[in-house]
């Protein structure tokens, strides 16, 4: 059987969130093997619950859905899940980041979440050769200090966590209240990601780049309204990791039509394309880049543009940038 040219293009996931790829058949078997109440009858009724009309209206279902999570083996099996899934796509390397805001609040142990996440990591590079790094996101609405004391927890583990995120509710929790936390994980040698422009104004793309000084934008979609802000994305390289699905889902865009995808490209921004929180809003990677490609009349060379900006977006060493580079460049350039 052939693949499909999208499946067979090697590609980098840079934004996916372990948490919000917990299918709601697995959902159902944890809550099960934990005693866990979930307020579903069925996977059917999961599926039709998961209408929103904004970022929140996501966030109290996904955060409520990570409640059957409490032990090692329930993470370890959530990421291998994923794996599994990225790798059937042609993901060939995923950064993938964690909240272990939302389990430490409820007394899960910080070692729990990422003991569990690290051996699936390790079992996905020798199943499926998937090379893996974890990104910790702070939870934006609780307060630094608590980001402070995430960070501190962290500490036996900073060798195998490669970078901090910032994510959850945008709107009224700017990147600058995390100013001295972002500035504290960098002097400990982690590299920087943070949401913006997802639901947030320009504004906050700006801080999160002149404030955090961080190393990736996540979403960054609010940007295209200020022509001097994507100006200066394009001339820094930055990369927006963009997700058409989960903008589609989170009512960014109306229509996946009204993607921007191309719209960026066109104006020298890195976009790449991931699936954000993949089983909530209908799709994996491989199913974004198809729902883009065919609603935005994407050839060959901008899906090639896409996957070739996944990894030198990523946070790979050079040598391996370039080796996966090299085959997208063969796919659609074969010798
Ligand atoms: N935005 C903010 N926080 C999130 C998201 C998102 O798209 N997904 C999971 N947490
Ligand atoms: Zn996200």
């Amino acid at each position: 059987m052939t693949k499909d040219f999208i499946t067979a293009l090697p590609k980098a996931e840079l934004h996916l969130h372990i948490e919000g790829s917990l299918e709601p058949e697995l959902m159902f078997a944890l809550a099960a093997r934990n005693g866990v109440a979930i307020p579903y009858a069925s996977v059917e009724e999961v599926r039709a619950a998961y209408a929103f009309s904004n970022l929140q209206d996501f966030l109290d279902i996904y955060y409520a859905g990570a409640d059957v999570l409490r032990t090692r083996a329930d993470f370890h099996d959530l990421a291998a899940a994923y794996f599994d899934r990225a790798a059937a796509d042609g993901v060939v390397h995923a950064e993938i980041m964690f909240d272990p805001q939302t389990h430490t609040a409820r007394g899960i142990p910080f070692a729990e979440v990422i003991e569990g996440l690290l051996s699936a990591m390790a079992q996905a590079q020798a199943r499926h050769g998937i090379t893996s790094a974890l990104i910790m996101s702070f939870l934006r609405h609780l307060s630094e200090e608590e980001a402070f004391a995430t960070l501190a927890e962290a500490t036996p583990w900073l060798d195998r966590i490669t970078a901090v995120g910032l994510d959850s509710s945008e709107v009224g929790h700017p990147p600058e209240k995390f100013a001295r936390v972002f500035a504290a994980a960098r002097g400990r040698g982690l590299k920087l990601v943070a949401h913006a422009g997802e639901e947030g104004p320009p504004e906050y793309v700006r801080q999160a780049l002149d404030v955090l000084a961080v190393d990736r934008i996540d979403h960054g979609n609010r940007s295209l309204e200020d022509p001097a802000l994507v100006e200066r994305l394009a001339r820094e390289g930055m990369t927006l990791t963009v997700c058409p699905l989960s903008n589609l889902k989170l009512c960014v865009v109306d229509r996946i039509e009204d993607h921007p995808i191309d719209a960026m490209l066109a104006q020298g921004l890195r976009a790449t394309i991931n699936s954000d929180d993949p089983a909530y809003f209908g799709g994996y990677v491989a199913d974004n880049y198809r729902a883009v490609a065919a609603a935005r009349g994407l050839d060959r060379a901008a899906l090639a543009t896409l996957a070739r900006n996944s990894f030198t977006g990523s946070f790979l060493p050079a040598d391996a940038v370039a080796a996966h580079v090299a085959r997208v460049d063969a796919m659609v350039h074969p010798a």
